[in-house]
């Protein structure tokens, strides 16, 4: 089961997955997928919505069956009831065994923006300003970008098996320092993956810029036991 993101980072992942899925070198037939989040008042075919990028980007371009992907509905009735529906879906579906995160350049993970409960749950967040401008290029102005989104919380994606955050390019940067060595803080949501037992981390040379250990970092891969390789 696959814990899925949205957003401009796992773009090219989502190409790879869907050209090896042409090369015949992946199934997705037995796959289940929840993604984090979904702009709150957002439908399914909204332009902007996560359902529609989701459509788009990958489950059109893969053999995964429609009724096994999950997404928190925008359009939920019963925002609460819907969150704890969408918890119970998780757990009901065996867990997640590999979540795949990006992060904001304020250090959220889903949306869980900073002050979160590292404890959270699926929820109604309210973006901050911050995340509405990086966002606002999706959209046609600030102005169209939803104020509240539904995300699965920090405890939440601390529930998966294992995790895998992806972050590109130097806005990045100060926000992966912050998470891998900073502090675990509410205040850098993604920091909590610090007590998460299996979580990597791949970033480009621009968002890896602000690690003070970098070079350390680089010794520990070059030094792999061939063991850890595979
Ligand atoms: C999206 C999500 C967000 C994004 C983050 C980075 O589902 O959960 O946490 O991963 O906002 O967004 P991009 O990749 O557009 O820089």
């Amino acid at each position: 089961m696959l814990g899925l993101a949205t957003g401009s980072t796992p773009l090219e992942f989502y190409d790879e997955m869907a050209a090896m899925h042409a090369r015949k070198e992946v199934d997705f037939s037995e796959v289940t997928t929840f993604n984090l989040d979904e702009y709150a008042g957002l439908g399914p075919d909204h332009p902007q919505s996560y359902a529609r990028f989701m459509r788009e980007h990958f489950f059109s371009k893969v053999n995964i069956a429609h009724w096994r992907t999950h997404i928190p509905n925008g359009l939920a009735a019963d925002i609460p009831a819907h969150c704890a529906a969408y918890e119970l879906a998780i757990v009901e579906a065996g867990g997640i065994d590999l979540q795949l995160l990006g992060i904001g350049s304020d250090g959220h993970i889903g949306f869980n923006e900073p002050g979160s409960s590292l404890g959270s749950r699926t929820r109604l967040k309210t973006l901050t300003e911050g995340t509405i401008r990086d966002n606002a290029r999706f959209f046609d102005s600030p102005a169209e970008v939803p104020r509240h989104v539904i995300t699965m919380g920090v405890g939440t994606i601390l529930d998966a098996r294992r995790c895998l955050v992806l972050a590109f390019g130097k806005g990045k940067a100060a926000a992966v320092a912050a998470m891998v060595e900073g502090p675990v803080t509410a205040d850098v949501p993604a920091s909590a993956l610090q007590f998460h037992p299996s979580c990597s981390l791949l970033v480009d040379e621009a968002a890896a810029a602000k690690l003070k250990r970098a070079d350390y970092y680089r010794w520990v891969h070059a030094n792999k036991p061939d063991w850890q390789r595979a």
